[in-house]
């Protein structure tokens, strides 16, 4: 076994480290085998993240902003973190690549800017339309307010994630995209096991893949169903999602416009809409929950009908607990990140990159007081659904879903938690709320 030891990794910029990087430079400085530094330090990495971001985002900004590491390197000021994202052509999207192939096929985030993904992207914009917000909004915050109706009869407790916060995104799906399973426990099973080796399986545990496999393969089935359902019908005139698409493919006029096409826009905007929907509703609740003033701005806002301030309070909730604190890229080539600047660095090809969005969004240098709770941010200091080519193409309908499944449990008198939430991984499962 080696004892080489690794020299501490690279920017600081104040000279002084504070503790978090020291215990961190405490690994590589106690030496052994490389290898299992580097594990070591990937883990140190990742539990603090999990369990105490936002101190140890700060000591990156302010003492190693660009922290290069065997396994990662980690970019977490708010500049920084939106030149990754906007050198598309330099920080490929590949590590999603393998894990989507193996599920649905090459979804629009596993592709760089290739004539491949300029079709499906523009795909799906001619689907999901910005006019048919209106609609959208219709469809969750009548299937919201049903729900919380039905459930809220007495003072509770009752558990909200399986009965409202996972099932109002599977409803959309099923009135809005034309995509159902045949019961709405079965699509939130597919979307999260898919989900799941998406965007957590970093690692590629065999136990996560197996069950994504076999949920895009049920998905895919179930698509090729309903399709046909639809042209034997002659459904394709319906004016939702599916219908659109099966028109697109009917005209011929969007050359390479398959069912493949097809089938994986559907599937894949459906496995980015279910947990992620459920967990940022679940998330910004417990952040409003744990601020009172916060708390009882949104009830008012919910009460008033006052959608763009209720909007406002929920995202910068869920500044304080995004449901995803980075975003993955991986350097195609040689690149200095932060030219001209003092912690300037040259990002080797080949790098994996953390572009550390939940940091970004605390980084003073940009954002005024980001310690406070201030709604009515400048939009573009939320890297909830990142930046750049690959920014999220469903958040227009998440601006205005997560805030309409909350609106309804928020006019409830007296909302409080009953107990603290359970989970399966990182997704929420349950969570007990009682009124007064
Ligand atoms: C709170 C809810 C959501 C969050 C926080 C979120 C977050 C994100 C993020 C961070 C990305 C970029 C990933 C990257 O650059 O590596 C992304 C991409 C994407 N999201 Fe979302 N998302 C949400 C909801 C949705 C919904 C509801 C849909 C579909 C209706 C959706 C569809 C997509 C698609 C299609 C992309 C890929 C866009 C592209 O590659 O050009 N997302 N999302």
């Amino acid at each position: 076994m080696s004892t080489t030891k690794t020299a501490p990794a690279t920017t600081a910029t104040s000279g002084v480290v504070g503790p978090l990087l020291t215990a961190f430079d405490a690994i590589a400085a106690k030496g052994g085998d490389p290898k299992a530094v580097a594990g070591q330090q990937f883990a140190y990495i990742m539990d603090q993240i999990r369990g105490n971001a936002l101190p140890f985002f700060q000591e990156l900004r302010d003492d190693r902003p660009i922290l290069q590491t065997p396994a990662a390197t980690l970019v977490s000021r708010f500049r920084d973190v939106e030149e990754i994202l906007h050198r598309e052509t330099i920080f490929s999207v590949s590590p999603y690549l393998p894990r989507m192939m193996g599920v649905i096929g090459p979804f629009v985030l596993s592709q760089d800017i290739t004539p491949g993904y300029d079709r499906d992207i523009s795909v799906m914009r001619l689907v999901v339309r910005r006019e048919d917000l209106s609609r959208v909004k219709d469809i969750v915050s009548r299937c919201a307010a049903g729900i919380v109706q039905t459930l809220f009869q007495g003072p509770g407790p009752i558990e909200i994630v399986q009965t409202l916060t996972r099932k109002v995104p599977v409803r959309l799906a099923a009135e809005y995209f034309g995509f159902a399973a045949p019961d709405d426990a079965q699509m939130m099973g597919w979307a999260r096991a898919c989900f799941r080796e998406f965007f957590i399986n970093l690692r590629n545990a065999p136990d996560m893949r197996a069950p994504a496999v076999t949920a895009g393969a049920e998905m895919l089935g179930r698509l090729d169903a309903l399709l046909a359902e639809r042209r034997a019908g002659g459904g394709d005139g319906k004016d939702d999602v599916m219908g659109r698409l099966l028109r697109l493919r009917a005209a011929g006029g969007a050359d390479g416009v398959d069912d493949e096409v097809v089938r994986r826009t559907l599937a894949g905007l459906v496995i980015g809409m279910v947990e992620t929907t459920s967990q940022a509703a679940i998330q910004a609740l417990l952040v409003l929950f744990s601020m009172p003033d916060a708390l009882a701005k949104a009830a008012a806002a919910a009460k008033a009908d006052d959608d763009d301030a209720l909007a406002g309070l929920v995202f910068e909730a869920l500044r304080f607990r995004p449901i995803n604190p980075m975003v993955v890229r991986v350097a195609k080539e040689d690149y200095h990140l932060a030219a001209g600047e003092p912690h300037a660095t040259l990002i080797p090809k080949g790098s994996t990159v953390f572009a550390l969005t939940w940091s970004a969004m605390f980084d003073p240098r940009v954002l005024e007081q980001p310690q406070e709770f201030r709604p009515g941010r400048p939009d573009y200091q939320y890297m909830h659904f990142a930046t750049g080519l690959h920014a999220c193409y469903g958040r227009y309908i998440s601006q205005i879903q997560i805030p309409q499944i909350l609106k309804p449990l928020l006019k409830l008198p007296g909302l409080r938690p009953d107990g603290v939430p359970e989970y399966d991984g990182t997704f929420p499962q349950t969570l007990r709320v009682s009124t007064s």
